[in-house]
């Protein structure tokens, strides 16, 4: 299914042109499609159907209370990884049950308050990070459950700022110090062993990477078997990629097969934390031509949206499609889709052949994952307003921030 295609020569999201929506709301804006986020959440979990598990949508990705709240609704749990993201979900209509706490550094309050609310399991990533929790719990006079992060040390073959799970990277227990850390924590009163969990990187289109490192898990899981340390479950972690602009990625069935098959006849709860692939292509962000600046060198088009409501072309280089809302049908030039950020890494996206005039809208795709979640006031750029069509209605999800929200909470010396 696309959820943005062209109906009579106009983009549209499902029954809405995107141009009445920015009529009506303004530009820059994110507008997400809610039947391709509840169609990428059941073709996931349906390629589980049969195997016990639980998809575990990472927030990081797009924590707006709306799209949390309609996967809680299809059962979704979630993988947080902050107090903040904790307090979203639960907001959103998340239950405690279902939720995963991943990160490097957890603070003691964090810690706390998900241990008040009971959730599913803490993914714990270093020796200090168990004792705190040990101590935080028996404080509260709870059982803390845990599975460790284990860095397999593979290749996910993905860009290096969202690798995860080589030695060289912060996150995780080296798979050899894994066994001891288990035993440690068996023994401990106030944590209770429930799973292993790891995340290799994040846009990974290939499935070896995501097999090699689930194998040496499995393999680990069997050997803390054979040592009375019976685990629950498995976290597989995301990280599966989605087509920006031609990738071949993976498809779910074909994850699920090869994970299934991996798994064998063990009678191990799988657990996932998609992001990028739940909502990354149910999301555009629309945005107004402001001025073209044809040069000598290059031609910028110069939009009302940068790098500050898109981070990922400037921090990563990263490739977005970009459609003309309504395209014309004059003689094409070669465009650089640059915003009013000033900053030269201010940039949408180069060298596109579009026919372009000022006024013109466009729609930047792929943009419902680390985008909005990603964004910033940098240049006291207030934050964009996000929109969720549903069929032929438009929900406002998140107002436009105010200028004047952008330094309510700061003061003058007296
Ligand atoms: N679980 C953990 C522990 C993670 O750190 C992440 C993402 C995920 C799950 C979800 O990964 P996904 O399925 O979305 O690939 N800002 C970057 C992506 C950073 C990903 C960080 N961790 C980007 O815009 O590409």
């Amino acid at each position: 299914m696309t959820a943005f295609d062209y109906r009579d020569g106009e983009l549209a999201a499902e029954g809405v042109a995107l141009a009445s929506i920015a009529a009506r709301h303004g530009t820059p804006c994110f507008v997400y499609s809610r039947a391709a986020i509840e169609e990428a959440f059941r073709t996931f979990d349906h390629a589980f159907a049969g195997v016990p598990h639980m998809v575990c949508y990472a927030m990081k990705a797009n924590s707006n209370l709306a799209i949390v709240n309609l996967l809680a609704r299809l059962g979704c749990g979630f993988d947080i990884v902050s107090g903040g993201e904790l307090a979203r979900a639960i907001a959103a209509g998340a239950d405690p049950a279902r939720i995963v706490f991943s990160g490097v550094g957890k603070t003691d309050a964090e810690m706390a308050r998900a241990l008040e609310l009971g959730i599913c399991c803490f993914n714990l990533e270093s020796a200090s990070e168990l004792e705190h929790l040990n101590r935080v719990a028996g404080s509260l006079g709870k059982r803390a459950p845990i599975s460790f992060r284990v860095n397999p040390d593979v290749d996910p073959k993905t860009h290096r700022y969202i690798s995860t799970g080589l030695k060289e990277n912060k996150f995780g227990i080296a798979i050899g110090d894994a066994l001891s850390l288990y035993r440690r924590a068996a023994g401990l009163p106030h944590v209770a062993v429930r799973g292993i969990d790891m995340h290799i990187g994040s846009q990974i289109t290939a499935l070896e990477p995501h097999c090699e490192a689930a194998s040496k898990a499995f393999e680990l899981v069997d050997r803390l078997s054979a040592e009375g340390i019976a685990l629950e479950h498995i976290d597989l972690g995301g990280g599966i990629g989605i087509r920006y602009r031609d990738e071949e990625t993976i498809a779910p069935t074909d994850y699920a097969a090869a994970i299934r098959a991996l798994l064998g006849e063990r009678s191990l709860k799988l657990l996932f934390e998609p992001g990028r692939m739940l909502v990354g292509n149910a999301g555009v962000l629309l945005t107004r031509v402001l001025y073209l600046k044809p040069g000598a060198e290059r031609n910028f088009a110069i939009v009302d949206a940068a790098m500050n409501d898109l981070l990922r072309p400037a921090l990563y280089d990263a490739w977005h499609e970009v459609c003309a809302v309504a395209p014309r049908s004059g003689p094409p030039a070669v465009w650089q889709i640059v915003g009013p950020v000033c900053e030269s890494a201010d940039f949408l996206a180069h060298d596109r052949v579009l026919d372009l005039a000022e006024g013109d809208l466009l729609a930047i795709l792929s943009a419902g994952a680390y985008a909005m979640a990603m964004s910033s006031n940098y240049n006291s750029r207030p934050r964009a307003a996000e929109l969720v069509v549903d069929g032929k209605t438009t929900h406002l999800v998140r107002l436009r921030e105010a200028v004047e929200e952008l330094f309510a909470h700061e003061n003058l010396l007296p």
